[in-house]
């Protein structure tokens, strides 16, 4: 098992005074699974990866992340994990504007100490961003950022990816496109991956899709 969280209650203080944000909520994610994370605005999808990824303190529950008890794990061991067994995209994908798309795909494993260089080369053949290896993010279109992204998340061979609307910013066409790219090489990596999406067309491309409401989790008919 990638990921298992249970009973997971996490209370946020904001201009209305204390509400429960995540109440009692249970997810497992297998090995290679991909998940769909669907939600209204404000229903707790991004604090929900935020406390899978270490970077929130659980209150109550428990996150169990390639074998790791979270709750429990020190900064040093969170840090470790991040570093190791997670892969990270964003919707704004946070490239190293002065690092060339190459360097910018081996950071993350030379972060964790794993970088391969047949490993890199391989991932940017399946994510066809071989001819722009030795150019810089800001020469490069949204589709291909994200694509550099991927590729980056996955160099350093995570146990789980996570991403938070990851074609936020792609028209349909480079949305379907990057997707699909992500789950083959989820797959094809057995890399589990847990994507939170406000497009319906997006979530069918996963294994399972849930929508985050009240607090919980509900398996939605896809
Ligand atoms: N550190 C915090 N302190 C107080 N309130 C917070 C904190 N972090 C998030 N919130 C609130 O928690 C709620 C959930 O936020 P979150 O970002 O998880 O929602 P989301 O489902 O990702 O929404 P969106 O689809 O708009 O990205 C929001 O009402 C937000 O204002
Ligand atoms: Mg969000």
């Amino acid at each position: 098992m990638s990921l298992t969280i249970e009973s997971l209650n996490h209370q946020i203080t904001d201009g209305h005074g204390k509400r429960q944000l995540l109440s009692d909520l249970s997810l497992t994610v297998g090995q290679g699974e991909c998940i769909g994370l669907m939600g209204d605005s404000g229903s707790g999808k991004t604090t929900l990866l935020n406390l899978i990824a270490g970077l929130e303190p659980i209150q109550q529950g428990q996150i169990i992340l390639a074998g790791v008890a979270l709750a429990q794990a020190s900064e040093q061991q969170l840090s470790d994990l991040r570093k190791t067994q997670l892969g990270i995209i964003f919707q704004q994908y946070n490239l190293l504007s002065s690092l060339s798309v190459q360097d910018n795909i081996a950071f993350s494993a030379r972060l964790a100490d794993r970088y391969d260089a047949s490993l890199c080369t391989a991932l940017a053949r399946q994510l066809d961003i071989q001819a722009l290896l030795n150019q810089y993010p800001l020469t490069l279109s949204g589709g291909e950022m994200q694509r550099v992204a991927i590729a980056r998340a996955m160099s350093a061979q995570p146990q789980l990816l996570l991403a938070d609307e990851p074609t936020g910013n792609l028209d349909d066409n480079n949305s379907s496109c990057v997707v699909e790219l992500l789950v083959k090489l989820a797959k094809s990596h057995n890399t589990a991956l847990v994507l939170v999406t406000h497009s319906h067309n997006v979530a069918a491309k996963m294994d399972k899709i849930y929508q985050l409401a009240d607090g919980q989790l509900t398996l939605v008919n896809k």
